[in-house]
């Protein structure tokens, strides 16, 4: 059966998702919402017969999907999520999931109410270099860990808006944590130190920190620090998260693991595609009601989110924040 898949939003990843599932056997990618119906129908004229829709609503009505993909930014969150949950209508969501966290406190209640199939865009899960790291991690002990996302600023208005994007923090390092929550556990308490060092003088309209340091306890009794930074020039930068344990030095980035034990050091450079991999998770649970290979739900996303609100948070009153877990 060919499975009819919408899209909200029409931007990069809007894109990026559409592609790739356009590319699927027995997928055809049917609706494009955007926020206007000329945008909309821009992205939908890459996909044969795709139709573009000024709204969530006209889509709905005029087309049965079997899902909906959401390709938009933080702030843009809560009405669509509702609609789809109220229709019965299976989505995948990018993260981060909101730029706040009442928003996604309120999708998760509506969703435990009306279950329906669901994933969550955390998508370095499907790595298998992250596979990997957790194997390795079998027998060991964390003590402590050290993460970064260090770049430039992305250049969409909404991102540099404490209201759009919610900050680095929430918006990009979210991967970060949500690796780490992944590989070594939940966090108990965290404390920021955010600062505006350079962004606020070189582009119009800034209100979020650029730079930013983390630092957490996990309930295993380890300890973590994860920091970003948005100042640094294009074509510069450092992502990554590194576990330190008992039997040497895990180093985790995008492009490599790097395992370091006593007179070895081995490395493992995956050309793995995580994007298709979360992806052909999501639509086997289309088409089974089998979830077992998606890796990030909503609930556990939340999880992820009420770490890096709470930094905000943290950064704010100078203090610490008790995750109460
Ligand atoms: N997982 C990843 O690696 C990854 C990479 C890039 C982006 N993302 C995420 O994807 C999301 C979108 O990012 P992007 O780079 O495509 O941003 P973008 O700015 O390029 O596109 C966002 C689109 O959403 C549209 N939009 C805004 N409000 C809307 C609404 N209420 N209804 C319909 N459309 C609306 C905008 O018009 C725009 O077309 C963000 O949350 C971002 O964090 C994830």
């Amino acid at each position: 059966m060919t499975l009819q898949i919408g899209i909200v939003g029409t931007g990069w990843f809007s894109k990026v998702h559409g592609d790739i599932l356009a590319g699927m056997d027995g997928i055809r990618v049917t609706g494009v919402t955007g926020t206007t119906a000329a945008k909309a129908q821009a992205l939908a004229d890459r996909y044969p017969g795709a139709i573009g829709f000024g709204s969530l609503t006209d889509m709905l009505d005029s087309q049965k999907l079997d899902a909906v993909y959401l390709c938009i930014p933080p702030m843009a969150h809560g009405d669509i999520e509702a609609e789809l949950i109220e229709r019965g209508i299976p989505f995948f969501v990018e993260k981060p999931l909101a730029a706040d966290l009442d928003t996604p406190q309120g999708i998760l209640a509506r969703l435990e109410q009306k279950p329906l199939v669901h994933a969550v865009g955390y998508h370095f899960r499907y790595k298998e270099s992250i596979r990997r790291l957790k194997e390795s991690l079998e027998g060991r002990t964390i003590g402590m860990a050290l993460g970064a996302w260090m770049g430039d600023m992305p250049q969409v208005a909404w991102w540099r808006s404490q209201e759009g994007s919610g900050g680095q923090f929430v918006e990009q390092t979210t991967h970060i944590v949500d690796l780490l929550r992944y590989t070594a556990g939940e966090v108990t308490e965290v404390y920021a130190a955010y600062g505006n060092r350079v962004v606020q003088e070189h582009f119009d309209n800034v209100t979020v920190p650029d730079v930013g340091t983390v630092t957490m306890k996990l309930q295993s009794g380890a300890v973590a620090t994860i920091s970003n930074t948005c100042i640094l020039p294009g074509g510069v930068s450092e992502v990554g998260l590194h576990l330190y344990t008992d039997s040497g030095i895990l180093a985790w980035s995008p492009e490599r693991l790097e395992i370091h034990v006593p007179g070895t050091k081995t490395a493992y450079t995956g050309q793995d595609n995580p994007y298709v991999a979360e992806t052909e998770a999501f639509i086997h649970a289309l088409r089974t009601g089998d979830t077992s290979r998606i890796l990030s739900d909503y609930a556990d996303a939340v999880k992820t989110q009420r770490i890096t609100c709470a930094a905000l948070e943290s950064a704010r009153t100078g203090n610490p924040v008790s995750m109460g877990e």
